[in-house]
């Protein structure tokens, strides 16, 4: 009996020992609570920048309910993510007349405009987010080419009217560039672009200058005050950036009003390079163009399908990396009229890898402060 205390008590406490301590080791690691900051103790990013760049945020119509008080103490300006393309504009076809619906579009400029803010319009002319029919005649047959420049023509004059005097920029024509890396491709193409062709560019294949270029006409025609933009992404990948100067410049020798250059930026940590970013704002301005950033956010893995939460490092590193490309951006702010996030929180990022600078509490993040730090005041 005696020694059976004397082997079993040991046991038991040498047990417990391991257990408490295997615990505590398989125990997750808790998030690190930080207490949230006053709001009086952040300074407005807005504020900051005034006199380099207008900083502007995409917003939805939830956002802009959910996340007014972000979007009106640290933005300048603002974007419709959706509610401005043309599929949410287009309702149908009344005999060869466009019906169009404004109602989302509305809220989100005079909440825009009641605060203060620029707007942007995204966007007029674009593969994607315009509805199938817009392309078709009633038999399903594509327009031919005097039919749907016709058609673009009256959409584009609607659109543009109805916000006469209301829009800063408007993204005219979005993506018409290919991703292909022959130098004899120049638009994208469904050939050649594997996720994407273009009834635009399939309808004008071997002139797709022309609808570009009265697309831009048009704009113009109805708000001559607009200054109006070729938006895309990869533009300042050296390849694409050439075929899209290549465009822009056959639409200066035209004439073609077109005044600045978009830059989506939905970046990585480590791409596109720095010197590839700095050359293209050069090379852009040297054209004559504006250059806007219109929709930044840096994410870590190119797959943009993939869900990624990030580590306290990683946070740290795209810290830094914004802190590099808003660097660039103030050395070439003369440059540059405005800086727009793809989003405010990174709970409604349209990419799942916490890509921008709020978190899903609405707290800024490392990148929001290195932002600040870039301007080294
Ligand atoms: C995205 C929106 O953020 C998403 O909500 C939508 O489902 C798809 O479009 N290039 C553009 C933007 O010009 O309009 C896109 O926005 C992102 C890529």
């Amino acid at each position: 009996m005696l020694l059976k205390h004397r082997v079993f008590y040991p046991l038991m406490v040498v047990l417990l020992v391991f257990s408490l301590t295997a615990c505590d080791f398989f125990k997750p690691i808790e998030p690190e609570v930080v207490e949230p900051l006053p709001p009086e103790a952040i300074p407005s990013l807005h504020k900051a920048y005034e006199g380099y760049f207008n900083i502007g945020v995409a917003v939805n119509a939830g956002t802009m309910n959910t996340h007014n008080d972000l979007i009106e103490k640290h933005f300048s300006s603002i974007t419709a993510e959706n509610e401005m393309k043309p599929d949410h504009i287009l309702r149908y076809i009344s005999g060869n007349e466009l019906v169009l619906d404004f109602t989302r579009g509305d809220r989100i400029v005079n909440y825009a405009l009641q605060n203060g803010k620029k707007v942007r319009g995204h966007v007029l002319v674009w593969h994607s987010q315009t509805p199938d029919w817009f392309f078709k005649d009633e038999n399903d047959q594509l327009l031919s080419q005097e039919k749907i420049q016709e058609r673009m023509a009256e959409y584009i004059t609607k659109v543009v009217t109805h916000y006469k005097g209301k829009i800063d920029a408007w993204d005219v024509v979005n993506e018409a560039i290919t991703d292909s890396n022959d130098p004899d491709h120049i638009y994208r193409h469904k050939d050649y672009d594997k996720k994407n062709g273009s009834l635009w560019n399939e309808i004008f294949a071997g002139s797709e200058i022309d609808y570009i270029a009265a697309a831009f006409r048009a704009a113009h025609e109805a708000d001559p005050e607009a200054k109006l933009y070729y938006n895309d992404y990869n533009a300042v990948a050296p390849e694409k950036r050439e075929k899209i100067m290549k465009m822009i410049r056959q639409l200066k020798d035209e004439d073609v009003p077109i005044h600045g250059i978009g830059i989506q930026a939905h970046w990585l940590f480590n791409w596109p390079s720095a010197g590839d970013i700095e050359d293209a704002i050069v090379e852009y301005s040297k054209m004559g163009l504006d250059v806007q950033i219109t929709e930044l956010d840096i994410r870590i893995d190119g797959d943009m399908e993939k869900k990624i939460t990030l580590s306290r490092k990683d946070k740290e590193r795209q810290a830094d990396r914004y802190k590099e490309v808003f660097e660039i951006f103030i050395k070439h702010s003369d440059k540059i009229s405005s800086v727009t996030f793809w989003g405010i929180t990174d709970d409604n990022s349209w990419i799942s890898q916490e890509p921008l600078i709020f978190d899903r509490n609405k707290n800024p993040k490392p990148a929001f402060w290195a932002i600040l730090d870039a301007l080294g005041k």
